[in-house]
C-alpha cells in the first residue's frame, strides 16, 4: 500500500511521450500537471524536445537526473512494454498506462508482458486504458480531462473513462468538492479493492464513490470483506452498471469485465455496507451530503421538515415515505414552539410551513427550535423563491444560525428551488459546509442515504 500512496503522493512525476503538441493526450497531461502547480518535481520524457511548457525533458526516463517515483505513460500501447522496462531500472514506484490497445481489443497478450516485466521490477500499474489520476491536496491532476477540479472530500473511482471525464467537467461546474478521481480502466493491476484501501486511511477523503461494471473473477469475496472493513469507516456508494440483460451484454463489450446477475452485486454490496445509488447524479448528491456532515450519529425520534411553501411540504413528505426517512411527529409543547416563529397561518406539524409570507428570521427561530429540541434527529429546510425574501439573505442567515446553534451536529441540508438568485444563496450555504439540492427529493433522499449509513454502522439511535 505504501507503494500505491506514490500513485497520489510521488515527490516526482514523469510524463512519458510528453508530447510538443498540447492538444495531443500526453501534451494535455502535461498541461494539466503544471496548470494545477503540482505539489512536486515533473518531468517530460520525449524523443525531441528539451523543455515543454517549462517542464524540463529528456529522450529516456533513464536521462533524468533525478528519482521519478511515479510516470504517466502516454505512447501507444506497442512501446509501452519498453518504457516499463526502463521505469523498473530506473526504480520508478508506479506507472499509469494511459494507452488503450490491450485486453478490451483482445490484446491480453501484450497486456500480460507489460505486466510481468512490471511485476520483475516491484512496479504497480494503473490501467492501461485509463485517463489518469486526480489528487486535489497535492494539486495533482495527471489526466487529459478537465483542467479545473473542485476541492473537497469526496474520492471517486470510475471504470468508465468517458463517464469519468465528463463528471471532472460536471463535478467543477456544479462545485461538488473532489479530493480524488481515479481512472481504473482494465485493472490489470491496481484495482477497485487496492485504492479503496489507500482511500480508507487518507485523511482528505470523507466518502468514497465508485462506477463499477465488474470485478475481476473470483475477487467477489475479497471485495465483501475488504469493503466491510472500509464502510465502518467512511462510506461507500457504488453505481453498478449493467442491471439489464442488455446492459450486462454493453459491460461484457466495454471493459470486457463479466457483468455477474445484479442480484448477485447487490447482494454483496449490501452486505458489505455499501450504498448503491441508482444514478449518478444520485451518487454525487448522496456524496455531497455525507461530505459535508460532521458526524453520522444521529438521535432524536425523527426528522423535521421546515418550508415556506405546502406543496413543497408535501413532496418532502412523500420522498421520506418512500425512502424510509421517519419524519417526527411533532409533540404538542414543540408545536407551541414552532408556532411562535410563523405567521398565524402557518403550521407547526410535521412539515413546519412558515408559509409564503415568511421572512429571514422566522427561519432562523424555526432552525433554531429544532436544533435545540432533543426530539428533532435532522432537518430539511427548504426555500421556494418568493419576491419578498431574498435567498441571500436566507442563505446568510441559515449559515450563522447552524455555525452558532448546531451544537449537536445534527444533519442538516437545504433546499433552494427557485432561479439565478437561489443558486447564488446555494453556493453560499455551501461554502459554510451546508449541502444543498435543487428540489426536496433529492435533498429527501440524500437525508435518508445519510440515515441508511447511520444505521450500517450502528450509530443510529432513533427511539421510534
Ligand atoms: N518515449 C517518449 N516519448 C515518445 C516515445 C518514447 N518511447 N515514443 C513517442 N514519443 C512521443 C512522441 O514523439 C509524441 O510527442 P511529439 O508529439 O512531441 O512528437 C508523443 O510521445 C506522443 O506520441 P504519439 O505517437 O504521437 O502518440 P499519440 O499522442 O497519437 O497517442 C496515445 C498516444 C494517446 C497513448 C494513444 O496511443 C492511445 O492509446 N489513445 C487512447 C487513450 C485512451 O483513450 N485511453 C483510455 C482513456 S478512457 C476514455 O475512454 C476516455
Amino acid at each position: 500500500n505504501l507503494i500505491i500512496e506514490k500513485l497520489f503522493k510521488p515527490k516526482s512525476i514523469a510524463v512519458v511521450g510528453a508530447s510538443r503538441n498540447l492538444e495531443k493526450i500526453g501534451g494535455v497531461i502535461l498541461s494539466n500537471l503544471v496548470k494545477n502547480k503540482f505539489n512536486g518535481k515533473i518531468y517530460a520524457v520525449n524523443p525531441s524536445a528539451k523543455e515543454i511548457l517549462g517542464v524540463p525533458s529528456y529522450p529516456s526516463l533513464l536521462d533524468i537526473p533525478d528519482e521519478v517515483e511515479h510516470i504517466v505513460v502516454a505512447i501507444p500501447a506497442e512501446k509501452v512494454p519498453e518504457i516499463i522496462e526502463e521505469a523498473g531500472k530506473k526504480g520508478v514506484k508506479v506507472a499509469t498506462i494511459i494507452a488503450s490497445g490491450f485486453k478490451e481489443v483482445g490484446r491480453a497478450d501484450l497486456e500480460e508482458k507489460v505486466v510481468n516485466i512490471a511485476k520483475k521490477y516491484g512496479i504497480r500499474i494503473l490501467g492501461p486504458n485509463v485517463f489518469g489520476v486526480v489528487y486535489t491536496p497535492m494539486n495533482l491532476n495527471a489526466t487529459f480531462g478537465a483542467e479545473h477540479i473542485h476541492k473537497g472530500k469526496i474520492a471517486f473511482l470510475t471504470q468508465s473513462g468517458a463517464l469519468g471525464i465528463a463528471l471532472m467537467h460536471w463535478t467543477s461546474m456544479e462545485k461538488i468538492g473532489l479530493s480524488s478521481i481515479v481512472s481504473m480502466g482494465n485493472m490489470t493491476d491496481i484495482d477497485a479493492i487496492d485504492l479503496a484501501k489507500f482511500f480508507e486511511k487518507d485523511e482528505n477523503t470523507k466518502v468514497i464513490g465508485l462506477y463499477l461494471e465488474g470485478l475481476g473473477t473470483g475477487k467477489g469475496h475479497e471485495f465483501i470483506e475488504v469493503f466491510s472493513e472500509i464502510t465502518k469507516k467512511k462510506p461507500v456508494i457504488a453505481l453498478k452498471a449493467g442491471r439489464s440483460e442488455r446492459g450486462t451484454r454493453a459491460v461484457a463489450s466495454h471493459t470486457g469485465s463479466l457483468a455477474g446477475s445484479d442480484a448477485v452485486y447487490d447482494s454483496a454490496l449490501k452486505q458489505a455496507g455499501v450504498l448503491r445509488a441508482s444514478d449518478v447524479e444520485q451518487l454525487f448528491n448522496w456524496a455531497k451530503m455525507m461530505a459535508f456532515s460532521e458526524s453520522f450519529e444521529i438521535n432524536g425520534k425523527g426528522f423535521v421538515i421546515i418550508t415556506n411553501g405546502g406543496g413543497m411540504g408535501v413532496m418532502a413528505t412523500d420522498a421520506s415515505e418512500f425512502n424510509g426517512l421517519p419524519l417526527l411527529e411533532v409533540p404538542e409543547e414543540l408545536k407551541k414552539e414552532f408556532r411562535k416563529t410563523m405567521p398565524w397561518f402557518g403550521s407547526p406539524n410535521n412539515p413546519v410551513d412558515l408559509t409564503g409570507q415568511s421572512n429571514v428570521q422566522n427561519y432562523i427561530e424555526a432552525i433554531k427550535v429544532a436544533l435545540e429540541s432533543e426530539l428533532v434527529s435532522g432537518i430539511t429546510v427548504m426555500y421556494g423563491e418568493v419576491a419578498f425574501l431574498d435567498p441571500v439573505e436566507l442563505a446568510n442567515g441559515i449559515a450563522k444560525t447552524l455555525k452558532e446553534y448546531n451544537k449537536s451536529r445534527k444533519p442538516v441540508n437545504v433546499v433552494m428551488l427557485g432561479g439565478e438568485k437561489t443558486k447564488m444563496g446555494t453556493e453560499i450555504l455551501e461554502e459554510n459546509g451546508v449541502p444543498v439540492y435543487p428540489i426536496p427529493e433529492k435533498a429527501i433522499s440524500s437525508m435518508a442515504a445519510l440515515y441508511k449509513y447511520s444505521k450500517i454502522i450502528g450509530k443510529a439511535n432513533l427511539k421510534i
